[in-house]
């Protein structure tokens, strides 16, 4: 069956939209953890959401943003990022045939997202500042006519929400937790939205609590204040001042949830050990990898363990040490010799 995208996969829960831009968003794969399940004692998923188009979460939230911009009769949009909205709105403005402004902290935006955003054509602003400021600045140069794409816009939440539909469809109900990477607060805001409407479609009774993941170093919802110069090596949620840092609280509070910090070496170890099960993410995904793996198992609820990982690790590549092949004589024996010295590929 062809995956429609979310939009027209959930219209009934997304508010109506005369013409989709779409890249078929959604629909991304669930699959079991045998890690996190030995770890955890119970059922354990990675949903993997750079599965998507443009290899994040963010294409659920910008075929809602991007669709409605058009139809507002929007001349282009612009956003600020540390990545990965940006090679999003480049890529679905491109798509819409409108010009794509993006503003960026300079030197601090992995390489995979940088030069998505300029094959996809939008014009890439670095500012020498951080992710907070350069939100600031894109939300004051936006307008009707250059619509602001950032989590800002509601649009973008409504889509992201639908994480949370595909969730509890395809494990028949929603999670027990769900645990997912925190940066500007968008993302756990939408996804706790989400099962909340699932309840009041009245498709569930239950919610799952949302456990958020913050890198140590840029922790201000654990810290309970903005921290000035955030520094982690995963650069998507090196963030000290999120925009909807209400809302991230709501969902934690509100569900009984809680926020969790783990050290860059604890993201990088995720990062390892969800490559050694086959599932390739960037560090600020393995953040809540790592988040879950911190998780008592002896206070958990009962049921299902869902960690979303929102973006792929080809996103950036420089996060992973310089692999070195292993140099052999181009012949069947050299490499057949290697071969049968045992052990699979190592992470260098
Ligand atoms: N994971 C990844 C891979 C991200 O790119 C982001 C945010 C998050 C998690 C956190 O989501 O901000 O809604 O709490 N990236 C934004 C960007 C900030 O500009 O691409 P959040």
């Amino acid at each position: 069956m062809r995956w429609p995208g979310i939009v027209a996969a959930y219209r009934d829960l997304l508010p109506a939209a005369a013409r989709v831009v779409t890249l078929g968003e959604g629909g991304t794969p669930l699959v079991p953890s045998p890690s996190l399940e030995r770890r955890l004692g119970r059922p354990a998923w990675l949903k993997l959401e750079g599965c998507n188009p443009t290899g994040s979460f963010k294409d659920r939230g910008m075929t809602m943003a991007v669709s409605r911009a058009l139809e507002a009769g929007a001349r282009g949009v612009v956003c600020a990022s540390t990545g990965n909205t940006a090679a999003s709105a480049a890529a679905y403005a491109a798509r819409a045939g409108l010009p794509c402004w993006i503003v960026l902290p300079a030197g601090a935006v992995a390489r995979g997202k940088l030069v998505q955003a300029s094959a996809h054509g939008a014009r890439v602003v670095a500012v020498d500042a951080g992710f907070e400021a350069a939100l600031d600045l894109a939300r004051e140069a936006a307008s009707e006519r250059h619509v602001l794409v950032n989590s800002l816009n509601p649009m973008r939440l409504e889509g992201q929400a639908t994480v949370a539909y595909e969730l509890c469809e395809a494990l028949g109900r929603p999670p027990a937790v769900v645990v997912l990477p925190v940066g500007n607060g968008g993302n756990i805001t939408a996804c706790w939205m989400g099962f909340r409407r699932w309840r009041d479609a009245g498709r569930c009774s239950a919610l799952p609590r949302m456990v958020g993941v913050q890198a140590e170093g840029a922790s201000p919802l654990i810290r309970g204040a903005p921290v000035e110069r955030p520094q982690t090596v995963a650069s998507a949620i090196r963030i000290g001042r999120p925009a909807s840092w209400a809302g991230a609280v709501e969902a934690a509070a509100a569900s009984g949830g809680r926020f969790v910090a783990v050290s860059d070496d604890d993201i990088l170890a995720a990062q390892r050990a969800l490559a050694g099960e086959g599932v390739f993410v960037e560090p600020a995904s393995a953040a809540a990898y790592a988040g879950a793996g911190r998780l008592d198992p002896a206070v958990l609820p009962d049921g299902d363990v869902v960690c979303v990982l929102t973006g792929h690790g080809l996103k950036d590549p420089d996060a992973v040490p310089a692999p070195s092949p292993e140099r052999v004589a181009a012949t069947p024996e050299a490499v057949r010799a290697l071969m049968e010295g045992g052990g699979g590929a190592r992470w260098p």
